[in-house]
């Protein structure tokens, strides 16, 4: 009962009552209301309620994307991460007006989003990073000797992502657009298997480039092309860890419940 008191009142003054509700009393309150989700639900579920949360889990470098399916207290383990406290970060991320829910978006629309945002801004951002990792290593690649790892990494991962967004394009993304309009019946198992696949060898490879730029940090000494190089991967890293949080969690899965089905 009192408890009820307490949530009526956070509803009534959102501000809080200084003096008649205690600090962590209007704190449970807030979480009760916040969100039905806990410690053992998965990272990809926290970041589906609200899109805006993916900042904080980017903040505390927890892949929400490839990673997704592990529960917040798991993800919280790997990083030696206080799970309270990340939830705190996580119930007081504000709702941003440009992020959609997209769990209630037709499959077209989101598809669509993912190749006018992600794929568009991805195409054009590859080739500018790579002439920044490769005019920085050959400045700095006798200095610094991660700067050899880096390129190759980025290499790779610039080409196999080139080769993804293609296949999804051409392949992966029509087929799910037949599948709603319900004229074809055409298989997305195997289409999304391999994409998935591809996800998480793009995600080993930005974990790579951030363990070996210890997390984007630029020396002391380091010049411009240096610091933009590092700014970039990073930019890269985020947006893609969106991008992927989008399809895997929720184009591809929601695409073969819809094939499965017979149509949306
Ligand atoms: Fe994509
Ligand atoms: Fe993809």
């Amino acid at each position: 009962m009192k408890s009820i008191i307490y949530c009526a009142t956070l509803i009534l003054w959102p501000g809080g009552v200084p003096g008649l509700v205690s600090e962590d009393v209007y704190k449970e309150c807030f979480m009760a209301l916040a969100t039905a989700l806990g410690v053992d639900d998965s990272v990809s579920q926290w970041v589906g309620e609200l899109p805006a949360r993916s900042r904080v889990f980017e903040h505390n470098g927890i892949d929400y994307c490839c990673g997704g399916k592990a529960t917040l207290r798991q993800a919280c383990a790997k990083r030696n991460i206080d799970p309270a406290a990340i939830m705190t970060d996580l119930l007081a991320a504000g709702h941003d007006p440009d992020q959609r829910d997209w769990s209630t978006a037709t499959l077209t629309d989101l598809a669509d989003h993912i190749e006018s945002t992600h794929h568009a801004w991805l195409k054009k951002e590859l080739p500018r990073v790579a002439m920044l990792v490769h005019r920085t290593f050959t400045v700095h690649g006798l200095h610094y000797a991660f700067l050899t790892e880096l390129k190759t990494t980025y290499d790779r991962f610039a080409s196999e992502m080139d080769a993804h967004m293609f296949k999804e394009e051409h392949i992966l993304f029509p087929r799910i657009r037949l599948i709603e309009a319900r004229q074809a019946d055409v298989d997305v198992d195997h289409p999304v298997a391999i994409m998935e696949h591809e996800h998480d060898r793009a995600g080993a490879d930005l974990e790579q480039l951030r363990t070996l730029s210890d997390n984007y940090t630029a020396p002391a000494e380091a010049c411009n092309t240096f610091r933009a190089m590092l700014d970039a991967l990073r930019e890269i890293e985020v947006d893609t860890h969106i991008h992927v949080h989008k399809e895997n969690n929720i184009l591809f899965p929601r695409a073969i419940a819809a094939a499965r089905a017979g149509g949306v």
